[in-house]
């Protein structure tokens, strides 16, 4: 059987699983969402948000790109942060890399002539890289520089988010949310946490909003 048959198939027996358990689930369900956390993960098909952390639906807003990246001018991630933070109130932002990125390992070859628009989105990691080539140069293996620069770029990305006007206006009004910096192990099934930033960190000055009238 095709694999689109057999999604078709297990979404049913899924759902009828769901319903046995409990009647109501998909009433309620249905009613609202509160997820108390939002995700910032890779697009990487062995990376599934909700299954490593062991979260039910309703639990985490998700947004996925090529390399859990967070870059001021995607409407589609700006979007994302403004609904979690400002109407769902979300308590965490969790980044998640995860070692052995084909994004990062990418960023760090020559770019690709049939991958015009992906060596876009890449370019923000060559210059990640450039920031701290000392700090990834030094491993010889390219297996340990791509892990050494997706737990960089994770950290880059957790200061991205707080560098948004509503994560700082948040963090003034409301106190949160806290934003945290994972990666991710392939080979063990483990996250590690690399940084957590909440109300209390400063932020560098050229990132910080000055107070509205
Ligand atoms: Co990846």
């Amino acid at each position: 059987m095709d694999k689109i048959n057999k999604y078709i198939k297990n979404n049913k027996l899924w759902a009828a699983k769901m319903t046995k358990d409990d009647p109501e689930y998909f009433k309620n369900i249905a009613k609202s969402q509160h997820p108390e956390l939002l995700w910032i993960g890779c697009s990487d098909s062995r990376v599934p948000a909700e299954i490593i952390v062991g979260a039910a639906p309703g639990e985490m807003f998700i947004h996925r790109n090529i390399a859990n990246q967070v870059i001021a001018t995607d409407f589609n991630f700006l979007s994302v942060l403004q609904y979690a933070v400002t109407v769902l109130k979300v308590k965490h932002i969790i980044v998640c890399g995860h070692y052995g990125c084909g994004g990062i390992q990418a960023a760090l070859q020559k770019q690709k002539p049939n991958l015009l628009v992906t060596n876009k989105w890449l370019m923000h990691i060559k210059n990640t890289y450039r920031l701290y080539q000392n700090e990834v140069d030094v491993f010889e293996t390219e297996e340990e520089r791509v892990n050494k620069l997706v737990e960089i770029n994770t950290i880059e990305q957790v200061h991205a988010v707080s560098h948004s006007l509503v994560v700082q206006e948040s963090w003034d009004k409301h106190g949160g949310p806290i934003i945290h910096g994972w990666v991710y192990g392939l080979a063990d099934g483990l996250v590690k946490e690399l940084i957590t930033l909440g109300p209390g960190h400063q932020i560098d000055p050229i990132y910080q909003y000055e107070p509205q009238e």
